[in-house]
């Protein structure tokens, strides 16, 4: 098993509207870590021990750091987001499977991600050897990672009252702007994967959604991310995952949402 680290914050600092960037100084994770995955990231206060899983928006292994985009939803995320320069804080990862960049080589890769969704695609769309489109998806015109994102792949925003780019949801974007991806990879709220899935399988797209937002401890402890998966050996077995140890990343036909 891994084990915890104590790690160093290089910088934080707000990029929304409760949308904190932060980057940390973690060599021996940022050596290993893969697009898609994430860290468990411990509060300091020793009553609520369970861990707040986070994904990973960028790595950088030459300097040896991570950067965490995390939105604060309680009490654990909003300690994290007071976290200055200097300050420590005990994670444990890389978690997870990520996302398959093997198999994305050198295809039309369409890389969706709706709100706090979005973060995981940035290292994702970096490290992809393939001709990449990315659709972001936020809730009004207070947007973040923007700038990245663009250098990173061909970027359509949609934002929910129609402030910036496509009125409406990441689905919108795709028709609006006629993609037509070999595979896509998704990260975000359940509702848009559900669309996703759907719209993948009915046009036949290969398509990976990432099931991070389910996950409360993502150590394997809480059990609050358990999900029903299908055999996709043509058998039609259901047995349950637990998203945080058999994903986030999962093959949109194996999993029900
Ligand atoms: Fe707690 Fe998976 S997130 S067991």
């Amino acid at each position: 098993a891994k084990a915890k680290i104590t790690s160093t914050v290089i910088r934080q600092e707000k990029l929304a509207e409760g949308v904190y960037s932060m980057w940390l100084a973690a060599e021996e994770i940022a050596a290993v870590a893969k697009p898609g995955q994430f860290i468990s990231v411990y509060s300091r206060d020793q009553s609520r021990m369970l861990p707040r899983p986070i994904s990973l928006c960028e790595i950088d292994r030459e300097a040896g750091s991570l950067r965490i985009v995390y939105r604060t939803v309680g009490k654990g995320t909003e300690e994290f987001s007071k976290a200055c320069a200097g300050d420590t804080l005990d994670i444990l990862g890389p978690l997870g499977n990520g996302f398959p960049m093997e198999e994305i080589r050198g295809k039309r890769v369409l890389m969706m991600g709706g709100g706090i969704g979005v973060p995981p695609m940035l290292q994702t769309a970096k490290e992809a050897d393939a001709d990449v489109t990315i659709i972001s998806g936020y809730r009004s015109a207070d947007l973040f990672l923007v700038k990245e994102l663009e250098a990173a792949g061909r970027l359509f925003i949609t934002t929910e009252d129609g402030s910036v780019g496509t009125k409406g949801n990441v689905m919108d974007a795709i028709r609006e702007n006629r993609i037509e991806p070999e595979v896509i990879l998704a990260c975000g709220p359940t509702p848009m994967l559900r669309a996703v899935k759907a719209y993948a399988e009915e046009k036949k797209i290969t398509c990976y959604i990432s099931l991070e937002e389910k996950m409360a401890c993502g150590i394997g402890a809480c059990l609050a991310c358990v999900c029903q998966s299908k055999e996709v050996d043509g058998h039609s077995h259901v047995h349950n995952k637990r998203i945080c140890k058999d994903g986030p990343v999962f093959l949109s036909t194996e999993v029900e949402l």
